[in-house]
């Protein structure tokens, strides 16, 4: 673990990967005296506000494509809203400063500042859709889709990794609308990761080979979906999702905006071209295969923040940054 790495030629320059990774840093760094204060709303406003400066310095022509906050009235980082220098590389970014606020308000597990960047054009653009069905395994699911029954894609991912259903650990976000994911897999036998909130973490988990989790399904926010999918892009694992409406005004929005909810997007269509994470912990996390990230803390008069990158030429790597205030 350093504080420093240099990413191989043809991906983001170095300045430009420190440049994303110290907003993340700084939106985890944001929130450390606001954990387990119950205020949610806080803990993302200072969250996006330092996020917010922390970007404009990078060096890119930056768009925010996919941001958060607008369904549940939080602050957010608005779609549409340019930032950096101006000089550099033209890139995308979907962002959620804190996925997880409540479990940050609660100070318990699974809060992330996390953002996915990807060259001008290459990430969905979801418009005004709030949720997504997503299917997320690891690399040997590759057979498995949102249009067979979960039942189906249970007994597939079985015979892929070579194990009983009932060892398959299948991660449902514990809404009443996901009430017909826990009930057929548990029907099928497999076994069931009930989580309250922060579906990227789950997702992240689920599409590393020898994790913890072997499948994500089920309806979870659609600005998530996209950071997986920049995320499962350079995993190398396997993903779908499909544009779900929950009322009948995100319905209406969806429609007016030209966007298909009835057809599953492979992952080529969520993230087209290279991609890259950064996730700082706010919170104690998984990412899957690298144990524990601690969530953001103070060791004497520094804040201490572990963050897990990974892109185009970059093999998860984590990092960690100790930051004297
Ligand atoms: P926030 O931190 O933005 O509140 O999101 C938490 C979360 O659990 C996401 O991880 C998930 O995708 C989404 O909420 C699901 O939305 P809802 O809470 O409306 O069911």
């Amino acid at each position: 673990m350093s504080e420093r790495f240099t990413p191989p030629e043809r991906v983001l320059s170095e300045e430009v990967v420190t440049g994303f990774h110290l907003a993340t840093v700084r939106a985890a760094q944001a929130t450390i005296d606001l954990l387990g204060s119950g205020n949610k709303y806080e803990v993302d406003r200072v969250a996006v506000v330092a996020l917010r400066e922390a970007l404009n310095g990078v060096n890119v022509d930056g768009l925010v494509l996919v941001g958060e906050g607008e369904k549940d009235e939080a602050p957010m980082l608005h779609i549409g809203e340019t930032f950096g220098t101006g000089s550099g590389p033209s890139v995308d970014i979907a962002v959620d400063p804190v996925d997880g606020t409540r479990l940050a308000g609660e100070n318990l597990p699974g809060s992330v500042a996390v953002l996915a960047v990807a060259e001008r054009g290459a990430l969905f653009d979801i418009g005004p859709a709030h949720y997504m069905e997503k299917l997320v395994t690891g690399k040997a699911g590759s057979e498995l889709s949102l249009d067979l029954s979960l039942t189906e894609n249970l007994s597939r991912l079985a015979s892929a990794l070579s194990k009983p259903i009932s060892d398959i650990v299948v991660a449902v976000q514990d809404r009443p609308r996901n009430a017909r994911y826990i009930s057929e897999a548990l029907a099928a036998g497999a076994r069931v990761d009930r989580f309250a909130d922060g579906d990227v973490e789950r997702c992240l988990r689920a599409a590393r080979p020898n994790s913890d989790i072997d499948l994500l399904v089920g309806i979870g926010g659609a600005p998530e979906g996209i950071l997986t999918a920049a995320a499962v892009r350079a995993l190398g694992g396997v993903m779908q999702g499909r544009l779900v409406p929950q009322s009948r005004r995100e319905a209406g929005r969806v429609r007016d905006a030209g966007l298909d909810t009835g057809r599953a997007l492979a992952l080529e269509e969520l993230c087209s071209r290279d991609s890259w994470l950064f996730l700082t912990a706010i919170t104690d996390c998984r990412v899957g295969g690298e144990g524990i990230l601690r969530g953001v803390h103070r060791d004497g008069d520094v804040i201490v923040t572990t963050s897990w990158i990974v892109g185009a030429g970059i093999h998860p790597l984590i990092l960690v940054k100790r930051n004297t205030p």
